[in-house]
């Protein structure tokens, strides 16, 4: 695999799940692996799990990593072309990037959506600059607008949970102070239809998102309908994709409560985390045993293992 940012990279992917669970079971199996390589990671935005459990996963193949903060450990980007950089500044990607490839094996970039401008953040502006001029593998840490080692582990999850071959998954919009980008849902949703899975996506009027991650699903308003019978209960904020970035809806009764839980088929409750409690779900829901959110963060690092034992054994 010469790079990992989208499903689309991923040749095999039931192969890459074998591969996830192979390192779930035995995670110091392929120790040796790594040895004498380099795993660099670029954040652009604040990160606990990824940024804990990809360093973690790196270990275990016997990698060293290096992780730095754009703009704190490192110097602030421009990554513009032809820009005059007299601002705050003081390095241009296509100088750090290439740098950076001469240092590391693989690197991973974390860019967030800006949710100013929708094309430029579709177009996955800073990522494919690091892809084009770092000249070594790159592995998504979430951008603009995907998050795919979240969704590995997403589908790790309700793999190891599930009580039927094709459970029916409620991917669920819930209320956020604040506007989120689509990168999470556009994710779960390009990968569990990947697997085949009955998937209902629930949201406010507005909410829609980009068609091309949605395309299989079934989309509806009604919250309270999509929970009927549900296996797997995924909530998540998201800002709407029409009216970019915008916040449309601050309704409280979309928050995932006992009361909705109790619509399901005794279903899983599942988040990518960072959650706000009693905003998104309610406390009542996270401490239940029907959540699984621990469980699921755990699984990002045999799902990032997996990633990364497959682009070391390709270079
Ligand atoms: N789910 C996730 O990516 O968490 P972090 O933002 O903490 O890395």
């Amino acid at each position: 695999m010469k790079r990992f940012t989208k499903l689309a990279d991923v040749a095999d992917l039931a192969q890459l799940l074998d591969r996830a669970f192979e390192c779930k079971r035995s995670p110091h199996a392929w120790r040796n692996l790594g040895a004498g390589r380099t795993l660099g990671m670029v954040f652009f935005n604040p990160s606990l799990r990824t940024r804990v459990s990809t360093h973690r996963a790196a270990t275990l193949l016997g990698m060293d990593v290096v992780a730095m903060t754009v703009g704190s450990d490192s110097w602030a980007l421009e990554t513009r072309d032809g820009a005059i950089m007299d601002g705050s500044a003081a390095e241009h990607i296509r100088e750090a990037a290439a740098v950076l490839g001469r240092y590391v094996d693989v690197l991973g970039v974390r860019s967030f959506a800006r949710l100013h401008d929708r094309d430029e953040d579709y177009a996955e502006t800073i990522l494919e600059r690091f892809v084009e001029l770092s000249g070594v593998p790159v592995v998504s840490l979430e951008s603009a607008t995907r998050h795919p080692l979240q969704s590995l582990a997403d589908v790790m999850t309700i793999e190891q949970f599930k009580r039927s071959s094709r459970p029916r998954v409620v991917l669920t919009w819930a209320p956020h102070p604040r506007a989120l980008p689509q990168a999470v849902p556009n994710s779960f949703a390009e990968w569990t239809l990947a697997m085949g899975y009955e998937l209902v996506i629930a949201h406010p009027p507005g909410y829609e998102l980009d068609e091309r991650f949605t395309r299989g699903a079934t989309i509806t308003h009604d919250q309270d309908a999509a929970l009927d019978g549900a296996d797997f209960v995924y909530a998540k904020n998201w800002s709407s994709y029409r009216d970019y970035g915008k916040i449309l809806s601050h309704d409280q009764n979309w928050q995932i409560t006992p009361e909705k839980m109790a619509l399901t088929r005794d279903g899983f409750f599942m988040h990518c985390l960072p959650i706000r409690r009693n905003v998104i779900a309610a406390d009542a829901v996270l401490d239940s045993p029907r959540s699984i959110v621990v469980e699921q963060a755990a699984n990002r690092i045999p799902a990032a293992q997996a990633v990364l034992r497959t682009i070391v054994e390709a270079l």
